[in-house]
C-alpha cells in the first residue's frame, strides 16, 4: 500500500486564519503519524505558517497560470513556491476554474510540486485525470460542510471515481472528501480506493483540532 493522505483544507474559517492558521499548522505538526499530513492554507497566511510549522507540508489553496507582469490580484506559481508551498488543490467546489487553466498550472510548476485537482463528479474526473495531475479527489458539493461523510452518505461515488480514475491513468492518486470526520471515516475512504482524504470542518470547527486529527490518523 502507497503513502496516506491526510490534506487539511483551510478554507477561509475564521479558527483557521492569521494567528489560528499558525496555531493549527503547530497542531498538525505535533501529530505522530505514518500519514503524510498536508495543510492548504490562504496565499495570506503562506509565509507565516511555513515559519511556524517548517516540518509540515503546506500547499495553496488556488493558483493563477499566469507570468510575471501586470495581473493584478492573481496568485502567480512562482510566488506561492517562493513562499514555501510545495503543492496546490485547484478547481475546488468553491473556486471552479476551466480545465484549461488546470493544465496550464500543471505546465508552469515543477516537477516536485503536488497539484491536487477536486472534481465533483466522476465525469469531472475523468477530465481531470486526463491532465495528470498528481491528484484527483472527489467531492460531491452537497456534502461539502456537512455532518455525514461521503464515504458513508456516497460510498459509490468513492468506488466508481477511484476505478474511473484508475482505469485512466494508475499514477494519478485518489482522494475523496466532504463531511469526513474521524479515522472510521478516513479508514474507510482508504478502503473504498482512495489514498486518503482532503478535509476542512472535521478539523477547523472542533473545539479540540488535535483530538481530531488524532483520530483521523488513529486507523493508518
Ligand atoms: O476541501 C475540503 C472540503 O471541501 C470538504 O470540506 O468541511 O466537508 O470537510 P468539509
Amino acid at each position: 500500500m502507497g503513502e496516506q493522505l491526510v490534506v487539511v483544507n483551510f478554507k477561509t474559517y475564521e479558527t483557521a486564519h492569521g494567528i489560528a492558521a499558525e496555531e493549527l499548522a503547530r497542531a498538525m505538526a505535533s501529530i505522530e503519524t505514518d500519514a503524510r499530513m498536508i495543510a492548504v492554507v490562504s496565499a495570506f497566511d503562506l509565509s507565516a505558517v511555513v515559519a511556524a510549522a517548517p516540518n509540515l507540508e503546506v500547499w495553496t489553496q488556488h493558483l493563477d497560470p499566469i507570468a510575471f507582469g501586470s495581473n493584478t490580484g492573481w496568485l502567480h506559481p512562482e510566488t506561492a513556491i517562493s513562499r514555501g508551498a510545495s503543492g496546490t488543490i485547484i478547481n475546488h467546489a468553491e473556486h471552479k476554474v476551466s480545465l484549461e487553466h488546470v493544465a496550464m498550472i500543471l505546465d508552469s510548476v515543477p516537477e516536485d510540486f503536488t497539484v491536487c485537482a477536486c472534481a465533483a463528479d466522476i465525469e469531472e474526473a475523468r477530465a481531470l485525470t486526463a491532465l495528470q495531475p498528481n491528484y484527483v479527489a472527489v467531492e460531491p458539493p452537497e456534502l461539502i460542510g456537512g455532518d455525514v461523510s461521503v464515504t458513508t452518505a456516497d460510498p459509490e461515488i468513492v468506488i466508481s471515481t477511484a476505478a474511473a480514475i484508475s482505469e485512466i491513468n494508475e499514477n494519478v492518486g485518489i482522494l475523496c472528501g466532504a463531511g469526513v470526520k474521524n479515522g472510521e471515516d478516513v479508514a474507510m475512504a482508504i478502503q473504498l480506493g482512495t489514498s486518503g482524504v482532503l478535509l476542512a470542518s472535521g478539523v477547523t470547527k472542533v473545539a479540540d483540532p488535535v483530538s481530531a486529527l488524532a483520530d483521523l490518523v488513529s486507523k493508518i
